[in-house]
């Protein structure tokens, strides 16, 4: 570790050239261990893997305020880009991929969405997933077994044990991935050293945990099971920065898939640990290569004046294993200019399949009448409607006309009424979407027809539940029901007015 560190402190310190080294320590048991069964070296080869984790079901860019990045489509962007630089890239996902937060709307609606994932992902060109017991969708482990997801510690209940590992080979570059899911009240580092250990069972370029498990997990994974390069893991409390582990290091991603941790790496054996280097190191690796690459007959030369600068730059000798990682934002410079073919298509597609599920559900009656919708309400609450004019909720749809979003089943669903359910609405025609737009008074006290205030209908209960619906984790994270029930303007006036009479 000491030496690891120290190595990639003296690279950073590029200009003190040979500067004296204090006496160092010696070895922490592990690594003198480590290095003793270090494998043989080999010759340098170059990869990237891209790493995504907690899509948690996001389809879409997100509709969010704050970073409104992510998507299959600029995902497959992305893929593309890093694929068409000649480095071998793989792509993989440490788990919790399938299955959406709240807003799922019933056991139909999560199988399509899991298999619409499933889909898109292997359009974008994903390579290899880990399996959460979170992305158990209707139809149980044979689904997730007949798609290939990867556990080394988790037999589904009910199911046979998945597959643990397995072996992506790109332009002659072999990846081990080896998937570990969290166990939640089960939490067993011990038995996941175990199988990470016995899933290692043929020789690759780089063996590496895909993991959604616990942080205790994942160190005790990192750092003991020998011959394993890294571990990918979905978002916990340090996916800011990779982090250094006595073993392995830990590189973690931000969940929903917004950002995709994109690790540069180069190899010099099949057993050690990955050393991260920062991105100063990491370009002057591959300048140094480039000129290698480069020199032809000079060669030697340049050989000789790169084995100089070997201290310096780790990634330059073999026998070492380095990686530079980055967090790419998914923005608006990765939108595809092609939206007719690919991810695109099958986007569309997924979005076609949505509105016909929900056309088959608001085609069922309401319980009572349905909707009534907005302007109908106008008549004998004309106070509240005014206020209620000035509410967020009352734009809704201008939020959406303004990203051209207005006929995006995935995002008209929270900025309108009735998307979907019994009485309410799903065809996305203008005409048809104009009596449902924005949240309106519906949208919170439930479908009202035939409600006069004497005595017949009266409002469904106004709850926290109520909110988060749409207020969910993915699209309102600063949601506090307190505070945000406050603002209502049918809240401030409560009490102050009452119905026209
Ligand atoms: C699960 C429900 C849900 C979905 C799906 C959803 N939104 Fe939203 N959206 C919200 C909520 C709730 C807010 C308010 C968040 C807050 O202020 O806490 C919001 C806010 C926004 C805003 C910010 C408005 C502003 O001016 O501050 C935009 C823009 C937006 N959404 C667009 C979209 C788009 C585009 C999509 C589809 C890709 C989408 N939303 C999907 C619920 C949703
Ligand atoms: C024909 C007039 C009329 C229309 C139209 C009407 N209301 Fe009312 N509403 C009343 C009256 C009168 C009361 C007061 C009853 C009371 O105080 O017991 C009332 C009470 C309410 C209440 C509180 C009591 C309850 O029933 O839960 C809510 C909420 C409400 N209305 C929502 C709506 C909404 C939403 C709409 C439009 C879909 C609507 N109203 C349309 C007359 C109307
Ligand atoms: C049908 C979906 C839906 C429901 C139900 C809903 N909201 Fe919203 N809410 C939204 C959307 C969408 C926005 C963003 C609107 C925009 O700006 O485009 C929003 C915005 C808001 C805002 C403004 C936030 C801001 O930053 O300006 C508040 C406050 C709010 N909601 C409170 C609530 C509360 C409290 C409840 C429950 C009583 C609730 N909402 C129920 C969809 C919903
Ligand atoms: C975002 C959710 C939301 C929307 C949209 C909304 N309301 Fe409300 N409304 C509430 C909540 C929460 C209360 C409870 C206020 C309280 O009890 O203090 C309430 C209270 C009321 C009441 C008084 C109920 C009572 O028992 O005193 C009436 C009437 C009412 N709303 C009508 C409307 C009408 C009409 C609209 C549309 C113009 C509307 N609401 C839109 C959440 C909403």
């Amino acid at each position: 570790m000491f030496a690891l560190l120290l190595a990639t402190i003296t690279a950073c310190n590029q200009d003190s050239g040979s500067r004296e080294l204090p006496e160092l320590p010696p070895l922490p048991p592990l690594l003198a261990e480590r290095a003793s069964t270090a494998g043989p070296e080999r010759p340098i080869r170059e990869l990237i893997v891209a790493l995504t984790g907690s899509v948690r079901g996001e389809v879409e860019v997100c509709g969010c305020p704050t970073t409104p990045y992510g998507g299959f489509e600029r995902r497959g962007v992305l893929y593309g880009q890093l694929r068409s630089h000649g480095v071998p890239t793989f792509a993989v996902d440490a788990g919790e991929m399938l299955v959406k937060g709240l807003t799922a709307r019933d056991e139909v609606d999560r199988r399509l969405r899991a298999e619409a994932v499933l889909d898109l992902a292997a359009a974008a060109g994903l390579d290899a997933w880990a399996a959460s017991p979170l992305d158990l969708p209707p139809g149980g482990p044979a689904f997730l077994q007949e798609h290939g997801a990867l556990s080394a510690n988790w037999v589904p209940e009910g199911g046979a044990p998945l597959a643990a590992a397995r072996v992506v080979e790109h332009e002659g570059v072999r990846l081990g991935v080896i998937g570990l899911s969290d166990l939640p009240g089960a939490d067993d580092p011990d038995g996941a050293v175990r199988a990470v250990t016995a899933a290692m069972t043929e020789p690759v370029d780089l063996w590496v945990a895909l993991s959604n498990a616990s942080e205790a997990v994942n160190r005790a994974v990192a750092e003991g099971v020998p011959g394993l390069g890294a571990v990918l893991a979905t978002q916990g409390e340090s996916h800011d920065e990779p982090l250094a582990t006595h073993g392995a290091p830990i590189i973690e991603v931000a969940a929903r898939g917004r950002y995709v941790s994109v690790l540069h790496l180069t190899l010099g054996t099949d057993s050690r640990p990955v050393e991260l280097v920062n991105r100063g190191v990491w370009k002057d690796v591959a300048l140094a290569r480039g000129r290698l690459a480069s020199a032809g007959e000079g060669a030697a030369v340049v050989g000789a004046e790169l084995e100089r600068d070997a201290a310096r730059l780790p990634g330059l000798t073999t026998g070492r294993n380095v990686a530079f990682v980055e967090s790419v934002p998914l923005d608006a410079g990765y939108a595809p200019t092609d939206r007719g073919s690919g991810v695109s298509a099958r986007l569309e597609g997924f979005r076609q399949s949505v509105l016909s599920s929900a056309a088959a559900a608001s085609a069922r009656p309401a319980p009572e009448g349905g909707y009534a919708t907005g302007s109908s309400c106008a008549g004998c609450h004309s106070d509240r409607m005014a206020s209620w004019g000035f509410d967020a909720h009352a734009h809704a749809m201008a939020s959406l006309i303004h990203r051209d979003a207005q006929t995006n089943p995935e995002c008209v669903a929270c900025h309108s009424t009735g998307f979907g359910r019994p009485g309410g609405f799903a065809e996305l025609k203008p005409e048809r979407v104009e009596a449902f737009r924005d949240v309106q008074c519906e949208a919170c006290h439930g479908p009202m027809a035939g409600h006069d205030g004497r005595g017949g209908k009266s409002s469904a209960p106004v709850t926290e539940a109520t909110c988060r619906t749409c207020h969910d984790e993915a699209n309102s994270p600063k949601f506090d029901y307190g505070a945000y029930r406050s603002q209502l303007s049918c809240v401030r006036v409560s009490g102050q007015s009452e119905p026209d009479r």
